[in-house]
């Protein structure tokens, strides 16, 4: 079968995706040095990449920036949901990038995007999620000798990869985006708080202040989401498998418990685990009526739809994103987003300040691994340091703020031991 050059769902809404794009841009500046950069030393020229990435108005900065650093980019959705139409339309009619993405397209139209951009023969993945390194290394395998490394946007992704290289399946190198501190600090954390509460409110306009929410999961997503949830007066509680990372959400002031204990007193849950079934049988059959379950992690397995469904009697489609489910016990649970991340699905992902630094990893390591990837073995690596720090330090200098140097006599005292209690 003949690939399509693109797949978006109308070209005609270029028009109101480019300004989108630009209005993005104003908040991404860091991403624009990078441009300049790339511009000049097209660090990816006749680069063939592919990039399996939520479409919307942030990832375009991205890919134009890739393009300018000399890459033939194709990109594809990384979740049926998150596709922004109109600025998938403006990536292939304004800036000629192959783009196939559609919100709302099914599993089928999903992973046949996911061909499409493999059909490119790339030789850089960029992936969100790890689908499309899973697709090259399930069903593509005749590709795999042409490709050179990638990078990968998050830590479900990251988890994913991990387990492949420990199985021995990973074929190339691939940088973990995820784990640069510069991402996962503030994206993770401050991006998922907010677009989480946002993709919330816009798809149920619920009042926060006084509700019992439940936070499941306490890595760098719930911590963010709970403390924007407290902030608006909701009375947090957190469930986690991880002793730890319990007893920091009870020392940040959170009331900590089994979601089994949790579940019958909760106004709203929310997923951000990365784990399957973690709302699961048990916990739907005793929610209080009128309960919103939701999820923010990047997989739709973390609530058990399947259950959800053997329960209800009948759904209703009150609102755009919200799914009805009237349970045979006479409740009602409202699903949000059909458990699909809420953030990016009922909303707009993360605001794009914190995807400047996300992108400005995305953009630098693929510039990187372009220029190192004869000297990686297949594994998982993190983002070189001196990256990290040059996003922070550009970060801080947009923002205009500065900060103090060690003198040489503080390099000299914390480089040695001999001076102790004076
Ligand atoms: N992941 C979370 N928010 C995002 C956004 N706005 N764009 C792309 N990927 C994202």
């Amino acid at each position: 079968m003949a690939t399509l050059a693109h797949d978006v769902a109308d070209l005609d809404l270029a028009d109101a995706g480019q300004p989108l794009i630009e209005w993005s841009a104003q908040e991404m500046p860091v991403m624009r040095l990078i441009r300049d950069r790339f511009t000049k030393e097209r660090p990816l020229a006749g680069m063939r990449m592919g990039g399996c990435l939520h479409i919307t108005s942030e990832t375009a900065n991205l890919a134009i920036t890739l393009k300018a650093g000399g890459a033939e980019l194709r990109l594809c959705a990384s979740n049926p949901l998150s596709t922004q139409d109109a600025v998938a339309a403006a990536l292939v009619r304004v800036h000629g990038i192959p783009v196939f993405a559609v919100k709302g397209e099914d599993s089928e139209r999903y992973y046949g995007h996911i061909s499409a951009v493999l059909d490119g023969a790339p030789q850089l993945t960029m992936d969100d999620g790890a689908d499309l390194v899973a697709e090259l290394h399930k069903n593509r395998h005749e590709l795999l000798p042409g490709v050179l490394a990638g990078t990968e946007e998050t830590t479900t992704g990251v988890i994913r990869l991990r387990a492949m290289a420990k199985a021995g399946a990973l074929r190339f190198p691939i940088i973990a985006v995820n784990e640069a501190l510069t991402k996962h600090l503030f994206d993770n954390r401050y991006g998922t708080g907010q677009s989480t509460i946002d993709g919330l409110i816009r798809a149920t306009n619920v009042l926060l202040a006084g509700k019992t929410l439940v936070v499941c999961g306490y890595g760098w997503c719930g911590r963010g989401l709970a403390s924007r949830a407290a902030g608006l007066g909701a009375h947090v509680v957190v469930t986690e498998v991880d002793p730890v990372r319990a007893l920091e959400a009870v020392m940040d002031g959170y009331r900590v418990m089994t979601l089994e204990e949790a579940a019958p007193g909760a106004d709203i849950i929310i997923t951000v685990t990365g784990d399957i079934n973690v709302v699961d049988r048990r916990h739907l059959s005793v929610l209080k009526d009128g309960a919103i379950v939701a999820n923010s992690g990047h997989f739709n397995d973390e609530i058990n739809l399947a259950a959800l469904d053997e329960l209800s009697g009948g759904v209703s489609h009150p609102r755009p994103f919200v799914e009805s489910y009237a349970l045979r016990n006479g409740r009602t649970v409202h699903l949000l987003a059909q458990g699909r991340l809420l953030n990016l699905a009922a909303a707009e992902g993360h605001p794009a300040s914190v995807m400047d630094m996300s992108f400005a990893n995305q953009a630098l390591c693929a510039a990187y691994v372009a220029g190192h990837h004869d000297e990686l073995r297949p594994d998982v690596y993190d983002v070189p340091a001196d990256i990290d720090r040059e996003i922070a330090a550009l970060k801080l200098r947009s923002m205009g703020i500065s900060i103090d140097e060690l003198s040489a006599e503080q390099q000299q005292y914390l480089a040695s031991w001999e001076s102790g209690t004076a």
